[in-house]
C-alpha cells in the first residue's frame, strides 16, 4: 500500500512559507506545550486574557484560555473592521446556477447583525441552540455567525439529512428555532429543505419559530403561527444592521455538530468560543500557509466540521477571502471547479479524496480547457487518499508545484491534527506527521507502541486547544467513547487504526469501530441497521463497508427477512430506498442480500467482520466466538 517515493517542495515554496522550519518549532511545542498556545493566542484579540493557559484538573475534561473573555466573532469580524481588512472580500459565493454574491468584511458585519437582530426578536437568548438546516448559500453562514455574536450556540445539520435524522438532532439540542431556505440547487433542481423541516417538526413539539430563506422560490408551506420568511424580517425595523457582540467565556459553547458513533444515536460534540478559535487560525495560517493575497477555497458543505472549522472560523478569523459554492461539481459540465478556479483566482483549493476520485473520472481534459495556475497549494481531507488520487491531484490539478495537505482530523479534534506543513517531504497516501503541540502513536492492546510498519490503533497523548469537552446531553459516553480505552495512560482513543513508517510519517488505515466513511461520510452501521429493520420486511440486517473505487466505501447490507418472505430484485430495490429515505441519500446501500442467518458471537453480537471477510473472500480469522 505504502508508495516509497517523495515529494519535495520546491526552494521557492520554502522560502515563502509562513512555518519555515518544522523539527525546533516541534520540539518546542512539546516541551512547552502552554506556553506554545499562549503564543498562538497572543495573535488574537481577548476582551479579557487567560488566568490559565490550560486547566487539567478534571481530566478528561480540560479547559483552555481559563478565566478569558473572548468572543468568535470579535477575531472573526469586529477586529477587522478596525483595519484595511473591513473593505476586502470575506465571502465571495457562487450559486449553481451561476448567481454571484460577495460580502467585504464591512457587508458580513451588516448581514451577520442582521440576521442577529432577527434572531433576538424571536426570542433567542445566550445559551439557547438554534438548529441550521439549510442549502450552501450565504445566508448559512451568516445564520452560524449570527447565532455566535448573540451568545447563542449554532446545530448545522447537514442539508442532505432526512426529516428523521434531523428530527432526532433538534430533539437531542431542544431546539426552539430553527433557519432553514426553501430549498437549493443541486445539479440543475431544488432541494425541498423547507418540506422536510415541515415533515420533522410535524413530528415534535419543540419548535416554535421556523426562519426560511428564500432561495429557489418553489412554492413551499408556511404555518401562520410558526413559518416566517426571512425577507419579511430582515425589512423590518428590528433587522437593524448594528448588533452588539456578547461577551463569553472561553470555554462557553460556540456549536455543537453531530456525528455518528458506533451506538444509533448521533453524539453531538460541544466545541467552545477561546480554545477553537485559536487552534483553528492557527492551523490555517500554518498548514494552509495563507496570506493576504490569497483567494482560499474549502469545497467542503458548512454542514460538516471542515465548513465549520475552514470555511467558516478559520479563514475569517484569518482575514482571508473565501469561496463558496452552492452545488454539484460536475454541473453543467465536468470543468465547473476549475472554471471557477479560474474565473476567481483560487490560490488554495482544499477538498476530499472522493471529490478528487470523482473529477480524475472524468479526465483531465476538462481540467486542462482552464488556466488554473493561480493555484499554489492543494488540501485533502475525510478519508485516506489512495496514491492514485494523490498523483493525479498533484500532476493534473497541481501541475506539479503545488504540495498537497493531507490532513487527518475528526469532527472531534476541532482541526487539523496529522498534517504536512508546505515545506514537508510529501509521501502519497500519507498525512505525515503531527501538528505542533501534539503527540500521536500508534499502538497494541496493551498500550505498547508497535514496530515501525506494524498496524496499532492511533493515540493522542495530550490535550489541544481544539478538542471537543463534551457530547451534549452525555458526558458519560463522552468518557466512554474517547477516553475509556486508554484511561490509565489519559490517552485520547479516535478510533482509527494506523502505521507509523521509519521516517514518522502516519499512514491511516481506516476506522476500528462500526463507523464507516462513504465519500468521506461517517455514518454509523447501527444507524443503518436501525434504519433497516424499520422496513416492514425485515428482521434483522448488519451493515459493513467493501472498498469502492469512487467513494472509498460503499455499504453492503445483509438482511434477514421476516418468516414467510423472501427477497426480490424489487425488494432489495425498495430497502435501498427506504435507508436512503430514513437517513439521507448518502447512506443508500450499494447491495442488499438477503439471507437466512447473519455470523453471530454467542454473546448474540453480529460479527460484521466475518461477514466482510467473506465478502472479500479473505482469511475469517479468528472463530472462536461463533456461535454454532
Ligand atoms: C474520520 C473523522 C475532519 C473532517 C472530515 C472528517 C477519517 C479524516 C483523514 C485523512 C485518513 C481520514 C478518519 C477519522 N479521516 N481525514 N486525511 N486520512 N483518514 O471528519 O466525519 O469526524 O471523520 O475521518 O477515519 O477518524 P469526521
Amino acid at each position: 500500500m505504502e508508495d516509497s517515493s517523495m515529494y519535495h517542495p520546491s526552494e521557492e515554496i520554502k522560502n515563502e512559507a509562513n512555518v519555515k522550519e518544522y523539527e525546533k518549532l516541534y520540539k518546542y511545542s512539546i516541551e512547552n506545550r502552554e506556553k506554545f498556545w499562549e503564543e498562538q493566542a497572543e495573535e488574537l484579540e481577548w476582551f479579557k486574557k487567560w488566568d490559565k493557559v490550560l486547566d487539567d484538573n478534571n481530566k478528561p475534561f480540560y479547559k483552555w484560555f481559563v478565566g478569558a473573555k473572548t468572543n468568535i466573532i470579535h477575531n472573526a469580524i469586529d477586529r477587522h473592521l478596525k483595519t484595511a481588512t473591513r473593505n476586502k472580500l470575506a465571502v465571495i459565493w457562487e450559486g449553481e446556477n451561476g448567481d454571484l454574491r460577495t460580502f467585504s468584511y464591512h457587508a458580513l458585519d451588516r448581514e451577520v447583525s442582521k440576521m442577529a437582530n432577527v434572531l433576538k426578536s424571536m426570542g433567542v437568548k445566550k445559551g439557547d441552540i438554534v438548529t441550521i438546516y439549510m442549502p450552501q448559500i450565504p445566508e448559512q453562514i451568516f445564520a452560524m455567525l449570527a447565532c455566535a455574536k448573540i451568545g447563542a450556540a449554532h446545530s448545522v445539520v447537514y442539508g442532505g439529512f432526512s426529516a428523521e435524522a434531523l428530527l432526532e438532532r433538534i430533539r437531542d439540542a431542544q431546539s426552539r428555532v430553527v433557519v432553514t431556505a426553501d430549498g437549493g440547487f443541486r445539479r440543475g433542481k431544488p432541494t425541498p429543505l423547507k418540506s422536510i423541516i415541515n415533515e420533522a417538526i410535524e413530528m415534535c413539539s419543540v419548535v416554535d419559530v421556523v426562519i426560511t430563506v428564500k432561495r429557489t422560490g418553489e412554492e413551499v408551506f408556511m404555518r401562520n403561527d410558526r413559518d416566517y420568511w426571512y425577507h419579511d424580517l430582515v425589512n423590518l425595523p428590528i433587522a437593524s444592521p448594528k448588533c452588539e457582540t456578547e461577551v463569553m467565556n472561553s470555554d462557553d459553547m460556540l456549536f455543537l455538530l453531530y456525528t455518528s458513533g458506533s451506538t444509533g444515536k448521533p453524539k453531538g460534540l460541544v466545541h467552545t468560543h477561546g480554545g477553537y478559535s485559536v487552534y483553528t487560525s492557527t492551523t490555517h495560517r500554518m498548514v494552509f500557509d495563507v496570506k493576504p493575497y490569497d483567494r482560499w477555497w474549502c469545497a467542503a458543505d458548512p454542514g460538516w466540521i471542515t465548513g465549520h472549522s475552514y470555511i467558516v472560523y478559520a479563514p475569517l478569523i484569518n482575514g482571508s477571502t473565501m469561496f463558496m459554492y452552492e452545488g454539484a461539481p460536475n454541473h453543467p459540465y465536468p470543468d465547473r471547479w476549475w472554471k471557477m478556479v479560474e474565473k476567481y483566482g483560487i490560490t488554495i483549493l482544499y477538498t476530499s479524496p472522493t471529490a478528487v476520485r470523482g473529477l480524475m473520472r472524468y479526465g483531465e481534459s476538462w481540467v486542462n480547457r482552464h488556466d488554473i495556475s493561480s493555484l499554489r497549494l492543494l488540501g485533502s481531507v475525510g478519508e485516506p487518499i489512495n496514491p492514485e488520487a494523490w498523483k493525479w491531484y498533484y500532476r493534473v490539478v497541481g501541475k506539479e508545484k503545488c504540495p498537497i495537505m493531507d490532513t487527518w482530523w475528526q469532527t472531534e479534534t476541532g482541526g487539523l491534527m496529522l498534517t504536512p506543513l508546505p515545506i514537508t517531504p510529501l509521501k502519497p497516501g500519507s498525512a505525515t506527521r503531527p501538528f505542533f503541540g501534539n503527540e500521536f502513536a500508534v499502538v497494541d492492546e496493551n498500550a505498547q507502541e508497535v514496530k515501525s510498519g506494524e498496524k496499532g490503533s492511533l493515540v493522542i497523548k495530550n490535550p489541544w486547544p481544539g478538542m471537543a469537552v463534551t457530547i451534549h446531553n452525555d458526558e458519560d459516553r463522552f468518557v466512554e467513547t474517547y477516553w475509556k480505552k486508554y484511561e490509565k495512560q489519559g490517552w485520547y482513543h479516535p478510533g482509527d487504526a494506523a502505521r507509523k513508517d521509519e521516517d514518522g510519517y502516519y499512514w491511516i488505515i481506516g476506522r476500528t469501530d462500526d463507523v464507516i466513511k462513504v465519500s468521506g461520510y461517517r455514518l454509523g452501521t447501527a444507524e443503518i441497521e436501525s434504519a433497516l429493520v424499520s422496513f416492514d420486511d425485515i428482521a434483522e440486517a448488519a451493515a459493513i463497508a467493501l472498498p469502492h473505487e469512487l467513494k472509498g466505501n460503499a455499504i453492503h447490507v445483509y438482511a434477514i427477512l421476516k418468516a414467510g418472505l423472501s427477497g426480490s430484485r424489487e425488494l432489495e430495490v425498495k430497502v435501498k430506498n427506504h435507508v436512503a429515505e430514513v437517513m439521507g441519500p448518502i447512506a443508500k446501500p450499494e447491495s442488499v442480500t438477503f439471507v437466512d442467518k447473519l455470523p453471530k458471537t454467542r454473546s448474540g453480537k453480529i460479527m460484521r467482520r466475518v461477514l466482510k471477510a467473506r465478502a472479500l473472500g479473505e482469511d475469517e480469522g479468528d472463530l472462536s466466538t461463533l456461535e454454532e
